[in-house]
């Protein structure tokens, strides 16, 4: 048999899926492992969904998306953010972030272009930088500056390859966020070095000190800025698959292409669930975020009494907590914590080098296994002597 692609062969199996199989195969364990809400859809977001089928709305609809979808996305980021995007030809309803991120990059890159990925990172982007044959370039930050890169580790990154830069505030998997004027540092040199910022907002709503700052609200970025978001994690839809893009009209229209020979569309009924979400769905959402924010500061104060150091994280529902004082390598400490406790954490290496020596930990999850899962860290730290 003939190879398959060589593009292939530097591109690993997710970590975090192994993780994932390999819960789901054993009983009693407590996951802080797959990232993603333990909330169902609020139930007026899904009886819209089921109305839809029942109304008979089963068929494509446009390439673009719902135009009723893309005008009230259009009115939810004027009215948060103060951007302004014109929901014909600038806004393109997706099958979540997730495609949105493949067919970006494929309409983005050639052959050999680099795209700056911060480290620690969300898995997807370095493979879908590949899968476009272009090459990531890795940005590593630290604990002791909050998982945040400074100007300075960006530009000394640039080359003339450089094409795009790639954010995701809040952060996956640090639970980072960037403050204004940190992110007006960095749209400067976006500015100086011409690249565009590829800004993956999916968690905006997940925030607990201080307002999300849209990147393409910043001055001059709306034309540099393809903007990523969805449904999945502020609405506890990821089983829906429904996200979009936003940019200026060449880019959307590119995306466009290729979503429509790949995907046609997204699902109609996710798409008009998705309307209901934007219309009536803040409340719900806001419950969600109350109760993630309750459950962080829940896991923040359980790892520190099992003594293990944690940066507070201030987005998302995440915790990214050291476990160098464990001894252990990220991978032998998730997969002992799992053998031995039954808790089920990501180990940081994942998500990039700099993660080595810290697990990802969820709290995606109910309070009685937070607190359950934190007594039996603090045990296992206990039995290492630590
Ligand atoms: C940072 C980030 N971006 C994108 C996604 C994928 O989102 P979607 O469900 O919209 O495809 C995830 C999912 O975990 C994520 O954490």
């Amino acid at each position: 048999m003939k190879p398959i692609s060589k593009r292939m062969e530097p591109i690993p199996a997710s970590g975090i899926r192994k993780f994932f199989d390999l819960i789901l195969s054993t009983p009693d364990v407590i996951s802080l492992g797959v990232g993603e809400p333990d909330f169902v859809t609020p139930p007026h977001i899904s009886d819209a969904g089921i109305k839809a089928i029942e109304e008979g709305y089963t068929s494509y609809t446009s390439n673009w998306g719902l135009i009723e979808l893309r005008e009230l996305i259009s009115e939810a980021l004027k009215h948060e953010y103060g951007v302004d995007y014109d929901p014909h030809g600038e806004i393109l309803v997706t099958s979540g972030v997730s495609e949105a991120l493949d067919i970006l990059m494929r309409v983005l890159l050639d052959p050999g272009d680099e795209v700056i990925v911060i480290e620690p990172t969300y898995v997807s982007y370095k493979p879908c930088i590949r899968f476009a044959y272009g090459e990531p370039v890795v940005v590593p930050t630290e604990s002791s500056n909050e998982f945040k890169p400074t100007v300075e580790d960006i530009e000394v990154k640039i080359t003339d390859k450089t094409k795009a830069l790639v954010l995701g505030y809040p952060n996956n998997p640090t639970g980072a966020i960037m403050a204004k004027k940190e992110l007006e540092a960095i749209a400067n040199l976006v500015n100086e070095y011409d690249l565009y910022v590829i800004s993956d907002e999916i968690y905006s709503k997940l925030t607990y000190n201080g307002k999300h700052t849209c990147f393409s609200s910043l001055n001059g970025m709306q034309e540099r800025t393809i903007l990523l978001n969805g449904f999945s994690k502020s609405h506890a839809m990821t089983g829906w698959r429904i996200g979009y893009a936003c940019g200026n009209r060449e880019i959307i229209e590119a995306m466009m292409k290729v979503h429509q020979y790949t995907m046609l569309c997204a699902p109609v009924q996710s798409q008009l669930a998705a309307c209901e979400a934007l219309r009536n769905g803040e409340e719900s959402c806001k419950k969600m975020v109350d109760e993630y924010n309750r459950r962080r500061r829940l896991m923040v104060a359980g790892l520190e009494e099992a003594g293990l150091e944690c940066f507070n994280p201030r987005g998302a529902f995440y915790t990214f907590p050291s476990i160098k004082k464990s001894g252990l390598s990220s991978t032998v400490f998730a997969q002992r914590l799992f053998d031995e406790k039954k808790v089920a954490v990501v180990p940081g290496n994942i998500f990039g080098e700099c993660g080595e020596g810290f697990v990802r930990c969820a709290y995606a999850v109910s309070p009685e296994d937070i607190v359950e899962a934190m007594n039996r860290i603090k045990e296992f730290m206990e039995e290492l002597g630590v």
